[in-house]
C-alpha cells in the first residue's frame, strides 16, 4: 500500500503528502517516515499536538479464529509467518485456489497485518513521540470517507472498488449527515480489480503500476474477448463474481491457458476495459436504484479508469459523479483521518466540495535561489512570467512549470506541470520518446473553465471530478479540429478543466495562452521522469529539467533555458 500522510484539523485538510515524493521511489509503500517529519516541519506542529491518529489498514481479515492466533503470532515469529505465506502462495501457484486455500492465505495475510499494527504503533511512539490514541481503519472504510468528505453532498451513495483492501474489492454506502451504512461487500476474491491487474501482466506491464496503459491500448483493439474473459469475472447477484475459481498466479495461467496463442494484446486490453465498464456499470447501476440516491461518491484503486468513470457519468440513473482525487491507495491516509474525524454520530465535520489540491510542500524564492546555484545552471528573474511561459508555449517550446504547493493524488495539476500546445498530434510520439514514456492515451489537457462547453460533450454532472483530471469526456468537433493532440482515438480526452480562483497564476498561462492563439486549452502533463514520481523540490525539477527533454524551466518567477539549446518548433 503506498504509503503517506495527511494532517486535518478541526475536519480542514492542513497538508497531505504522498511518501514517493520525498524517498523518490515511485508508490512507495511501508511506514511513511518521511510523510511524517515534512508535515510536521512544514506545518509547524509538534508530536504532542496531534490529537489523534488513524491508520488504514490493508491486509486485515477479522475472524475469530485469526484474532485467537494473535497472541502467538504477534511474538516476534516474523520468518515462521514469512515462511507460512510463501508456501501458501506456492502452492495457489501450482494447484490453483481451493476455497481452503483462499481462506487460508486471507488468514495468514491477516495475521502479518495484524503484527504490523504493533510494529506501527512502535514506530509512531517510540521514533516520533506521538502521544495521541491511535486507530486503525478498515482499507475500504477508508477509501469510502475520503470520497465522502470531499465530495460536498449531505446525501450519498459512495462505492469503493479497488485490487484487495482487508479482505475485500468493493464496499457500497448509503451515507446521510455523515452517518454511513453498509450495503454490500465484495471480497477481494471476487474482484474485477484484480482480473484487470492480471490482464495487466499478461499484456507485458507491470500489474498494479501500469493499468493505465490498458486503459489506453483498448481504444486500439476490439473487444473480441470479453466473452472470454466473462467466463472469469462477471456481474451476478448485485456483486462481481470470479467465475474462473483462480486468483493471482493461478488466475494468470488460466488466462493464458484460455486465450488463443495468436491474441493480440490491443484486443485483449479492448475486452478487459469492455468487461470492467459492463461489470461496473450494471454493478453501480443496480445500488444506485437500490438506495434511490442518484449523487455518487467514489474511491478506490479501480476508479482510476478514467473511461470506466466516464460510462458511470453516463448512466441514466446517475445525476451527479464525483471521483476522490486521490482515488488509489495514496488516499488512505486522508480517508482514515476523516473516518476518524468525522464519521459517526457526534461528527461535526461536514462534507465539503475541495476547491483544489494544493496540499503538499510549498518552497520559497529562497529556497529555489539555492537550488538554482547548487545546481550550478542559470536562470534569469521574470516578473510577468505567467505571460513568457504563455508566449513560450505559443511559440512551441515545452515549458515545465514548478510553483506553489504539490498536488496531492497521482495527478499533477499544474503545480508540478509540463505544458505544450495541443495542436501537434505528433506531440504524443517525441516528447514521450524525450520523456522516456511509452504511452497509449494522448496526453491530457487543461482547459479553461469557462470555455469548456466549447471543448467537451455532456458536462452536466462532470464539472467537480473534471477539477481534478479522473475522468473522460467526448470532445467537439470544435475541440478535435483544434486540439488533435489531446484527442484519443476514440474522441475522447481527459480534461482538467481550472477556474480563476483555483490557481490564479496557472489560469493566467492558459488564459494568455488563449489571448495569442484563440485556444482555451495546453496540454497538461505530469513533470517528472521516465518512471520517477512527480517533482517535489526545486532540486528535484531542475535535476529532471537537465535530465533532458524540456525547453524551458520556469520555477516561480526563474526561468531556465535548456543549456543545450532549444530550437523554436512549429506545428
Ligand atoms: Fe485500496
Amino acid at each position: 500500500m503506498t504509503g503517506g500522510v495527511a494532517l486535518l484539523e478541526d475536519g480542514r485538510i492542513l497538508y497531505a503528502i504522498h511518501e514517493e515524493r520525498l524517498t523518490r521511489e515511485k508508490m512507495a509503500t511501508g511506514f511513511p517516515s518521511e510523510s511524517i517529519k515534512k508535515a510536521l516541519a512544514d506545518t509547524g506542529t509538534r508530536p504532542e499536538e496531534i490529537g489523534a491518529i488513524a491508520v488504514a489498514t490493508v491486509n486485515e481479515f477479522f475472524r475469530e479464529k485469526a484474532i485467537a492466533y494473535d497472541g502467538w503470532l504477534l511474538r516476534d515469529q516474523a520468518p515462521l509467518k514469512e515462511a507460512f505465506l510463501n508456501a501458501a502462495s506456492a502452492v495457489n501457484r501450482t494447484f490453483g485456489a481451493t476455497p481452503f486455500l483462499q481462506q487460508s492465505y486471507y488468514e495468514l495475510k491477516s495475521l502479518m497485518g495484524r503484527a504490523r499494527r504493533k510494529s506501527i504503533e512502535t514506530h509512531l511512539r517510540g521514533d516520533f513521540g506521538f502521544t495521541a490514541p491511535i486507530k486503525f481503519i478498515n482499507h475500504h472504510f477508508a477509501h469510502a470517507c475520503s470520497a465522502y468528505f470531499t465530495s460536498g453532498l449531505g446525501d450519498a451513495t459512495v462505492i469503493t472498488m479497488d485490487g484487495a483492501g482487508d479482505n475485500s474489492s468493493s464496499h457500497v454506502y448509503r451515507v446521510q449527515d455523515g452517518r454511513f451504512r453498509r450495503l454490500h461487500n465484495i471480497s477481494s476474491f471476487d474482484s474485477v480489480g484484480n482480473y484487470y491487474a492480471y490482464i495487466t501482466h499478461i499484456c507485458g506491464f507491470k500489474a498494479q503500476k501500469h493499468e493505465g496503459k490498458i486503459t489506453g491500448l483498448a481504444a486500439y483493439g476490439e473487444p473480441i474477448y470479453a466473452g472470454l474473459l466473462k467466463q472469469f469475472i462477471a456481474y451476478e447477484n448485485a456483486g462481481t463474481v470470479n467465475k474462473g475459481g483462480v486468483f493471482y498466479w493461478a488466475a494468470v495461467k488460466a488466462l493464458e491457458k484460455a486465450l488463443p496463442a495468436s491474441y493480440k494484446r490491443e484486443d485483449l486490453a479492448s475486452s478487459m476495459q469492455r468487461v470492467l465498464e459492463e461489470v461496473g456499470c450494471a454493478y453501480i447501476d443496480h445500488w444506485i436504484r437500490t438506495t434511490e440516491c442518484s449523487d455518487l461518491a467514489l474511491a478506490g484503486g479501480v476508479f482510476a479508469n478514467v473511461k470506466l468513470n466516464q460510462r458511470i457519468h453516463e448512466l441514466k440513473s446517475v445525476r451527479s459523479l464525483f471521483v476522490h482525487p486521490g482515488m488509489g491507495d495514496e488516499g488512505l491516509a486522508l480517508g482514515a483521518a476523516f473516518a476518524l474525524a468525522g464519521a459517526g454520530s457526534e461528527n461535526t465535520v461536514r462534507p465539503e466540495k475541495l476547491s483544489d489540491v494544493y496540499f503538499g510542500p510549498e518552497y520559497g524564492e529562497r529556497e529555489t535561489q539555492a537550488a538554482i546555484a547548487h545546481e550550478g545552471v542559470e536562470a534569469g528573474f521574470v516578473p510577468d512570467i505567467e505571460r513568457r511561459v504563455a508566449e513560450l508555449i505559443a511559440q512551441g517550446h515545452v515549458v515545465a512549470r514548478f510553483a506553489g504547493k504539490m498536488e496531492y493524488g497521482p495527478r499533477a495539476l499544474g503545480n508540478r506541470s509540463i505544458l505544450y500546445q495541443a495542436t501537434d498530434p505528433k506531440v504524443n510520439d517525441w516528447l514521450n520518446e524525450r520523456l522516456k514514456r511509452s504511452e497509449f492515451m494522448p496526453f491530457a489537457p487543461v482547459t479553461l473553465e469557462e470555455y469548456a462547453g466549447q471543448c467537451y460533450e455532456n458536462l452536466e454532472g462532470g464539472r467537480y471530478p473534471a477539477k481534478f483530471m479522473t475522468m473522460t469526456f467526448d470532445c467537439t468537433r470544435w475541440m478535435k479540429e483544434r486540439c488533435p493532440a489531446v484527442v484519443h482515438v476514440d474522441g475522447t480526452a481527459r480534461p482538467q478543466l481550472i477556474d480563476r480562483e483555483t490557481n490564479p497564476s496557472y489560469y493566467r498561462i492558459v488564459d494568455e495562452y488563449r489571448k495569442i492563439t484563440g485556444l482555451p486549452s495546453v496540454i497538461n502533463t505530469s513533470f517528472n521522469m521516465h518512471e520517477e514520481p512527480i517533482v517535489c523540490s526545486p532540486g528535484d525539477a531542475i535535476r529532471a529539467f537537465l535530465d533532458g527533454g524540456l525547453d524551458y524551466l520556469a520555477v516561480g518567477n526563474f526561468l531556465l533555458e535548456n543549456p543545450a539549446g532549444v530550437p523554436p518548433r512549429t506545428s
